[in-house]
């Protein structure tokens, strides 16, 4: 001791020596700091929200990182992967210290002396470190100017206002948040043995998936009102939006990467955004031969034969307790059934249109073959032999069999491969694609909704964050603030009692909105957000199949969709709890009595074309093609208040009376005048309903008359049918002014509008020739002024 106190008086010659009580503003050339000071903070930002200094992570094991001086959060870390040592022994010179030398390089030096991390900066002797309010460590030269910030070399976290860049990343572990070479932002588990990308979803590309691969900025970050935006279009919204709240977003542990909120009043923090919603899709998550299962609580479990690497650690993964060698004969091995399981890419080949039989005796026959993956109906078969990203989903419409040696016995998961397999009706697969999507048909519904299983798995997905995180990674190993989160994300979207709503709306005094599925009110929530809440009549659901249902549209989070926020189902009560779009509906605005300051004018029609575009494209095809509004028009348009659209009701019609009687004239969804004819022909209802009704949409956007009830053309009534085949003779005649919103008085884009009637009418068409949602949307981007997407020919 005596000798250390020598040394520090020894150093205290040449430095300065940080023992002071209070923490330091900044620190000046010449000044150290050692981990005997951990309990003292060594940099504190002016408003003492961060502190920087030594964090403890071992016994003797410190970081030099910054936190939050209050729930001690650490946001950076100078050396996340070698500690430096505590406690220096009196035989070596030096204890472990950050110092800013006199050239201004900032060091770490462990206790024997070498260097752990540095800034590598040589600003001279004038140099100042200090820390900002933004949680920024910074390194001013004697011009006040910055040469090195920890915001330029994030580790796990991104605090506000701190940009992600195209040559940052954040890690843990194995996994990464990065910008791809294509400009997109993913997730990427980059492991010992593979590498795979699984967010955003692997199985679409950028556009399908909502990402723009041609801005190349590669940049994102999350600003004060909780909106992590990203360069290629990502917008991730924080369930408690707003201003005044502390943020990070951070890649955890398990691979997943989340926006976290401080909630003072408990004083830790609850996740309020996250990119990948169903936990098993991470890769790498159970590691080599692992199996992430979803049945029954979400768990990391070896497959038959198998054990864990190490028993501590799911990433190692699992083991066969046997071995495959190639001169042993394939007659000597056998397949053991893993139901509804698969192993995620990876394959060795894949055959569509064999019998299982045929399937099984490749694999059996090839020596680098160790597991294949059969799906019934369309009869797939996928070969591996490397096996990673396993999944189990109860509605995982295949099975996943192990090679393994015929002296292992088990009765219960061995099976004999006469089994019976049970084929599917024709045309109910689901799958697109490789094996990232899972589904079940609902055998009598004509509807072309394959939303049944979603909702299934939305609700699994709830009790798995509820019931399941702790069994998964075990309380010891989760970070506390992580296992509130989960709990408060359950929360986000929430149920609400009656009286709740009763009382957030004045008891149902203010009408907003009124429509086939109910009245719309406004309220105020106890957490002072203003929604709105729509009171439902018709619908014949039990408490369950409600509860799944608004469940998985609670989960369709699109910029251009209103948010489901939560639901109330009380005796004979259904309420949905929308969040409030500022503007009023669409209608009001092209066919209300407006004054020209409210007109809406070209671009923002435009605009309002394409963000009803993006959202009835995501709902038809981003997810699966799984949603049909079904009541598609001007009222269901709702204005923000930069008149970006976003749809209201859908999935609604999912939950309003349908039963076989229903499909008739009389009781079908929709609105007349919007709907296309084969609701009245009883056909069955697919997207192509949606196609219709937002090629009638188009029509009145550009002309700004209510065409779906006829218009006046020369002051005389003109009726729907004929004012198409008046349309088309305009658009053949090149005169498109004749059709566009006199209103306007001239001024509109004349390409965009000839683009916008063409694509309308090839709307209202024939069903079989209308186009899809997204080759409308693509048509539509190709002449918007603000994007630079190829051009697309009809
Ligand atoms: C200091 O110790 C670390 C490990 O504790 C070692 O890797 C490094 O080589 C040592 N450096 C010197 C200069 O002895
Ligand atoms: C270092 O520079 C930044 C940016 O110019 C400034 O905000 C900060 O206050 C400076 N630090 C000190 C200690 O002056
Ligand atoms: C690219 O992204 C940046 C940052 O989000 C944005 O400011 C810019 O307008 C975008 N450029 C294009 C062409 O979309
Ligand atoms: C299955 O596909 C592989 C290539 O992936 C091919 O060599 C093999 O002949 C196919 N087998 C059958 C039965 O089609
Ligand atoms: C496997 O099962 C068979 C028949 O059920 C039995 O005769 C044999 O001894 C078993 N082998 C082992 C290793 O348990
Ligand atoms: C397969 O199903 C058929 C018809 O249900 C039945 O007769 C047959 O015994 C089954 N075979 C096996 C192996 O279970
Ligand atoms: C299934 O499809 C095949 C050929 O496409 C057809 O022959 C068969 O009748 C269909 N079965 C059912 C149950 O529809």
């Amino acid at each position: 001791m005596a000798a250390l106190l020598f040394l520090s008086l020894l150093s205290s010659l040449f430095f300065q020596f940080c023992s002071c009580e209070s923490p330091w503003q900044i620190m000046t050339t010449g000044s150290y700091m050692t981990p005997e000071d951990h309990d003292r903070i060594f940099l504190l930002s002016p408003d003492s929200t961060f502190s920087c200094g030594f964090h403890r992570v071992g016994t003797n094991a410190f970081n030099f990182a910054i936190w939050y001086t209050t729930v001690k959060t650490v946001v950076w870390t100078a050396n996340p992967y070698s500690t430096v040592n505590g406690y220096s022994s009196p035989v070596n010179l030096y204890g472990s210290r950050i110092s800013l030398n006199k050239d201004g390089n900032l060091v770490l030096t462990d206790t024997n002396g070498s260097t752990v991390w540095e800034s590598k900066t040589s600003s001279g002797k004038h140099t100042i470190v200090s820390l900002l309010d933004t949680g920024n460590l910074v390194i001013n030269d004697s011009g006040n100017k910055i040469v090195w910030q920890s915001f330029d070399s994030p580790t796990d976290t991104l605090l506000p206002w701190q940009n992600l860049k195209k040559d940052t990343r954040l890690v843990s572990g194995y996994h990464y948040l990065y910008f791809d070479n294509d400009n997109v932002l993913r997730l990427l588990y980059d492991g010992p043995e593979i590498t795979s990308i699984y967010w955003p979803s692997p199985d679409y590309d950028a556009l399908a998936n909502g990402r723009n691969r041609y801005n190349s900025t590669r940049v994102a970050f999350l600003d004060d009102m909780g909106n992590f935006v990203s360069s290629d279009g990502l917008n991730i919204v924080a369930s408690d939006s707003g201003p005044g709240i502390k943020r990070r977003i951070t890649i955890d542990k398990d691979g997943n990467f989340r926006m976290y909120s401080f909630d003072a009043s408990t004083g830790s923090w609850v996740v309020t955004g996250q990119a990948v919603i169903q936990m098993c899709y991470v890769h790498g998550l159970c590691g080599k031969n692992g199996l992430c299962d979803y049945s029954g609580g979400l768990k990391c479990r070896c497959p038959p034969e198998h054990v864990m690497v190490d028993p501590t650690d799911w990433n190692k993964g699992c083991k066969p307790t046997f071995t495959i060698s190639s001169k042993q004969p394939h007659e000597d091995f056998t397949f053991v059934k893993q139901p509804h399981a698969d192993f995620y890419g990876f394959d060795l080949g894949s055959n569509k249109s064999i019998s299982f039989e045929a399937c099984w005796n490749i694999c059996l026959s090839s020596s680098s073959c160790i597991s294949f993956t059969y799906k019934g109906g369309d009869g797939w078969c996928y070969t591996k032999n490397i096996l990673y990203n396993g999944q189990v989903y109860p509605y995982f419409p295949g099975d996943n069999y192990m090679k393994v040696p015929k002296s292992f016995n088990s009765s219960a998961s061995s099976i004999s491969k006469q089994e019976n397999l049970t084929c599917r009706p024709n045309g109910s697969e689901i799958m697109l694609g490789s094996a990232n999507m899972y589904g079940i048909k609902k055998d009598n519904i004509k509807w072309i909704y394959f939303y049944v299983f979603a909702a299934i798995l939305g609700a699994l997905e709830l009790l798995v964050i509820v019931t399941g995180w702790c069994l998964f990674f075990g309380k010891s190993n989760m970070p506390k603030s992580m296992e509130d989160g989960y709990k408060m994300i359950t929360n986000q979207f929430r149920r609400f009692t009656y009286r709740e709503l009763r009382e957030a709306t004045g008891k149902f005094k203010e009408e907003i909105g009124r429509g086939g599925a109910g009245i719309v009110y406004r309220g105020v929530l106890e957490d002072k957000r203003i929604v709105a809440v729509k009171k439902l009549t018709n619908v014949s659901q039990g408490e369950e199949e409600f509860w799944a249902e608004v469940t998985l549209i609670g989960r369709i989070n699109h910029i251009n969709l209103v948010r489901m926020m939560g639901f109330c189902s009380e005796g004979k009560n259904r309420l949905l709890v929308y969040e409030y779009v500022e503007n009023e509906s669409l209608d009001k605005y092209l066919f209300g009595d407006r004054t020209t300051e409210s007109l809406l004018g070209w671009s923002q029609r435009y605009k309002i074309a394409l963000g009803t575009a993006r959202g009835l494209a995501y709902l038809h095809h981003e997810c699966l093609e799984w949603i049909v509004h079904c009541d598609v028009k001007p009222e269901n348009i709702l204005l923000t208040r930069d008149f970006d659209a976003k749809i209201a009701d859908f999935g609604l019609a999912k939950l309003a009376k349908r039963d076989s009687a229903s499909f008739n004239f009389t009781h079908m969804r929709g609105t007349m005048g919007y709907m296309a004819p084969e609701w009245a022909l009883n056909l069955p209802i697919n997207a192509k309903v949606d196609v219709y009704s937002y090629g009638v949409v188009l029509l009145e956007i550009v002309t700004g008359t209510r065409v779906s009830s006829g218009v006046i053309v020369d002051e005389t009534q003109v009726d729907f049918p004929d004012f198409i085949q008046e349309a088309k003779q305009i658009l053949a005649s090149e005169s498109i002014a004749d059709l566009v919103d006199a209103k306007l008085k001239g001024h509109f884009d004349p390409e965009q509008a000839i683009a916008m009637v063409r694509i309308a009418l090839s709307c209202l068409g024939d069903r079989s020739k209308r186009p899809t949602m997204d080759k409308i949307l693509q048509a539509l981007m190709s002449f918007d002024d603000e994007d630079d997407h190829p051009a697309y020919s009809y």
